[in-house]
């Protein structure tokens, strides 16, 4: 029925989006072709034989998907609205589309220019779910979230996702507020990070009361305040200094010392690590401590190089997943872009002991 793919991601990573997607597709031995402009903040999939994207996007499981932030299958052609009363043509265009819906999402790109397109759809939601609802058109079984992606208030492409195999959040956007308390802003990182790899039943039996983490480039203590924040104590690794209100707690044991020749006495349910080196350097060092079972998981970033992003990316985790597999380590490797993660990708690498 659809012959595209919208996929959201941060301006400027339409590259590595259209790459990751591509992969995928061929792999799926779906016949396509990529359609983007430079930080525009998305990008299209487009079938390029008789073959349906609606099937494609419950055959490609959106967790592998880094640089994807939301995603839905659609038809390739925007449908060009009136300035008023858009209801009626919305209604006409999603005949076919589902029996019913779980719930709608209005997205644009997330560019400044697409940011200006907030105050509308916010305005105009509550009008088109009253109408959905009117027309028996939303139900909380349903399979498929209906999305209605605009570019201008005018035009828009509509289509749908599976609820199971895309977002739950608006745009793929985790909205956190941030902790009045937190020493510094990269905690919304890793509360972002536990929040998208770990389950909820997993956030509360892999981080709880007493396990131990070590925090690798920990100041002045973001990152490390989540696991106290958890009950968790924390040894903090970096020559700067940690937030003194942190330090107060005494759960933190501040060791002023180089991350790479730290190693701990015994081993620690958790390392974490967000250190502004080269992501190969960070992954080797990661893959050390978790072969020789000087921690259990670990969650750190990578920083993205200028070029060849997503090869990088790609090597670390094959050089990761390598060593693991040598050590005879059961393993699982998640990776996102985050909404709060910049020039750099989060890993999860959770083990089984
Ligand atoms: C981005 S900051 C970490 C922010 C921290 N995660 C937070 O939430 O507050 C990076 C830190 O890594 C530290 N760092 C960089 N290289 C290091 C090394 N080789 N050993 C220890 N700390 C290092 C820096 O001193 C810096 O404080």
């Amino acid at each position: 029925m659809f012959n595209q793919i919208v996929l959201l991601c941060r301006p400027g990573f339409e590259k590595e989006c259209a790459g990751e997607i591509m992969e995928q597709a061929n792999q799926q031995s779906f016949p396509a072709y990529i359609q983007t402009n430079e930080s525009s903040a998305y990008v299209s999939l487009v079938s390029s034989s008789e073959l349906n994207t609606h099937d494609l996007i419950t055959k490609i499981n959106f967790q592998q998907l880094i640089f994807t932030r939301q995603w839905f299958a659609c038809d390739k052609n925007p449908l060009s609205l009136p300035e008023t009363n858009r209801i009626p043509d919305i209604l006409d265009a999603i005949k076919g589309f589902a029996d019913t819906f779980a719930d709608v999402e209005l997205d644009y790109p997330d560019t400044n220019e697409g940011k200006s397109l907030s105050k509308f759809c916010k305005q105009f939601r509550p009008h088109l779910v009253s109408a959905l609802k009117k027309n028996c058109l939303l139900s909380a079984h349903a399979r498929w979230c209906l999305h209605l992606f605009f570019t201008d208030s005018l035009h828009v492409t509509i289509g749908i996702a599976p609820i199971d195999n895309s977002s739950a959040d608006n745009m793929g956007i985790m909205r956190l507020k941030m902790p009045g308390k937190a020493p510094s802003r990269s905690t919304l990182k890793m509360e972002e990070a536990i929040h998208w790899f770990l389950s909820p039943q997993q956030q509360t039996t892999l981080i709880k009361n007493g396990m131990t983490v070590v925090d690798l480039g920990a100041a002045p203590g973001g990152w490390t305040w989540q696991f106290v924040k958890r009950d968790c104590l924390v040894t903090a690794i970096d020559n700067g200094p940690m937030d003194d209100e942190l330090m107060k707690t005494g759960m933190v044991e501040h060791l002023r010392t180089d991350a790479f020749t730290y190693a701990p006495k015994k081993q620690v349910d958790w390392l974490v690590c967000d250190m502004a080196e080269r992501p190969l350097h960070v992954s080797r060092l990661i893959a050390r401590w978790l072969s020789n079972r000087q921690c259990t998981h670990a969650i750190f970033n990578l920083k993205l190089p200028m070029k060849k992003r997503l090869a990088t990316v790609h090597e670390c985790i094959d050089l990761l997943h390598q060593n693991l597999t040598e050590a005879n380590i059961k393993h699982t490797i998640q990776a996102k872009h985050l909404y709060h993660d910049r020039e750099e990708i989060t890993v999860c690498i959770t083990t089984e002991k």
